[in-house]
């Protein structure tokens, strides 16, 4: 059986990967094609529970240290529970964030660097990589302003509280930014940096045109 495709979007919150990952879904559907869709943290009934644990603004006075390690304690349990069997059976794994995400935000917003990223994923992760990265990263000022106003939507509706990392500073998310934009000038081949403040279809066609792509080097292999 030949191995799956594993694609993971990346950005920052309020970048607009959770449409954009429906919109890819839908279009992978209408051609006979069923994605596992996954997203970190969660996904798994453990990973829901590490969510909430590291989400909610209540976990206050989390260590930068236990933050980055229940991301990975999280992502463990995914790929063991959902990713790698999917990608065992040939199918195609679609997930709203991985390892990057940790290099952006813990390595580069804690400042925690990538060096002890990469090599815990080395470690817990068996440096399993995406065989193709969709980065959206409209400006940073786009980014804040639609993430709090999407926090203040679904704490109104649904009073689930998923906002600590929300309420971090500017200059926190200036430092995920540029972490975002290095990893994509190092690995070229696998990230694809989708910039600017697009509008939705366009950036659809973007992902569509890098996807197909991948399709095609996929069935080369
Ligand atoms: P989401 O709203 O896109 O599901 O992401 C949840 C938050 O968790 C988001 O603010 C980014 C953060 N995060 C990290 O800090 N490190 C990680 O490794 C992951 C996967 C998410």
């Amino acid at each position: 059986m030949q191995r799956g495709l594993f694609i993971t979007l990346e950005g920052l919150d309020g970048s607009g990967k959770t449409t954009q990952i429906k919109r890819l879904a839908a279009w992978m559907q209408k051609r006979g094609l069923v994605p596992v869709v996954a997203r970190q943290p969660g996904g798994t009934t453990t990973g829901d529970r590490i969510r909430e644990l590291l989400l909610d603004s209540r976990s206050s006075g989390l260590a930068p240290m236990t933050e980055m390690a229940l991301m990975f304690a999280d992502r463990a349990q995914a790929i063991a529970e959902v990713i790698e069997p999917a990608l065992a059976e040939g199918k195609i794994v679609l997930c709203d964030r991985f390892t990057d995400s940790t290099e952006a935000y813990q390595g580069g917003g804690r400042e925690l660097g990538s060096t002890t990223v990469l090599e815990l994923h080395r470690l817990i992760c068996g440096d399993l990589q995406p065989d193709v990265t969709l980065l959206l990263l409209p400006s940073l000022e786009h980014s804040l302003d639609r993430a709090r106003k999407r926090n203040e939507r679904t704490t109104a509706q649904s009073g689930t509280d998923e906002n600590r990392f929300e309420q971090e500073q500017e200059a926190f998310y200036r430092r995920v930014w540029q972490k975002y934009r290095e990893i994509a000038a190092r690995e070229p081949d696998r990230v694809v940096l989708i910039e600017g403040d697009l509008a939705i279809d366009e950036v659809h066609e973007q992902i569509v045109e890098a996807v197909a792509m991948s399709f095609s080097e996929f069935h080369k292999r």
